[in-house]
């Protein structure tokens, strides 16, 4: 099919239907609080604190962006004897500002990768953390990622999502379907509908995650939760 966007995508973006954003890399830490009407800090408080990173782990962010809560998440974690928090994005120049980001901080890698093909080894991580990703993906896609988180999550391991779901206030709404409109992204009204809930139940994590919590009137943070026996 040949490309439409207006924008150019790096090679790695090309390989997705995901909606990939090397265009607003040079401008997205600029952005990010803005779209979330200041509440960017508190929501990656939340995410560290539902993470319950209480021992040197390995973490993974999946669509991390410019990497800015995956840096958080290395820092909040003990050093000793060894931490990995890696972070992937299909966008090559969002990782480009994420590795820039990151410094010199032994453990903290940043991968142009696919959410649905995780270039990792099945059981992996101890924790994966994905937030305002999902609304990037169709409902195939969706279902495919998160087999994919499944897979390479250790048994006993935890996922935390946050993501656009079903509003619960009527200025949420408003916020979900302005971002729609915005954005004229069909992947935001299928979240908006529930379809993120649905992907779950049809995904390897059916009747395996909870909302313990709302936020902003239609954001929820999901946690998944993968028992210590699996069948293979
Ligand atoms: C709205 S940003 C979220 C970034 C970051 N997690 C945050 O909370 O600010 C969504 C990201 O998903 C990435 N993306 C879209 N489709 C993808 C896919 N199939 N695999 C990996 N990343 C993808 C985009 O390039 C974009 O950087």
């Amino acid at each position: 099919m040949a490309e439409k966007r207006l924008h150019p995508r790096s090679p790695c973006a090309r390989r997705t239907a995901g909606i990939t954003l090397d265009h607003a890399a040079p401008l997205y830490d600029w952005l990010a609080p803005l779209m979330t009407l200041g509440a960017e800090q508190r929501l990656h408080r939340r995410i560290v604190e539902s993470l319950a990173l209480d021992r040197p782990a390995a973490v993974l962010d999946v669509g991390c962006g410019t990497g800015t809560l995956t840096r958080q998440i290395y820092d909040a974690l003990p050093a000793a004897p060894a931490r990995r928090v890696c972070g992937i994005d299909a966008a090559e120049a969002m990782i480009d500002v994420a590795r820039r980001k990151a410094g010199n901080r032994s453990g903290l890698e940043f991968a142009a990768a696919l959410a649905e093909e995780l270039p990792y080894p099945g059981a992996t991580f101890d924790r994966i953390l994905s937030t305002f990703f999902f609304h990037h993906l169709n409902y195939d896609l969706k279902i495919k990622s998160l087999a994919e988180i499944w897979r390479v999550l250790r048994p006993g391991g935890q996922a935390a999502i946050l993501d656009v779901d079903i509003p619960y206030t009527r200025f949420g709404a408003l916020c979900a379907w302005s971002g729609y409109w915005l954005f004229r992204q069909p992947e935001i009204a299928e979240n908006i509908r529930g379809r993120l809930r649905d992907a779950l139940q049809e995904s390897p994590w059916r009747n395996q995650w909870s909302i313990p919590s709302r936020h902003s009137g239609y954001l929820s943070l999901f946690r998944l939760v993968k028992p210590q026996e699996t069948t293979p």
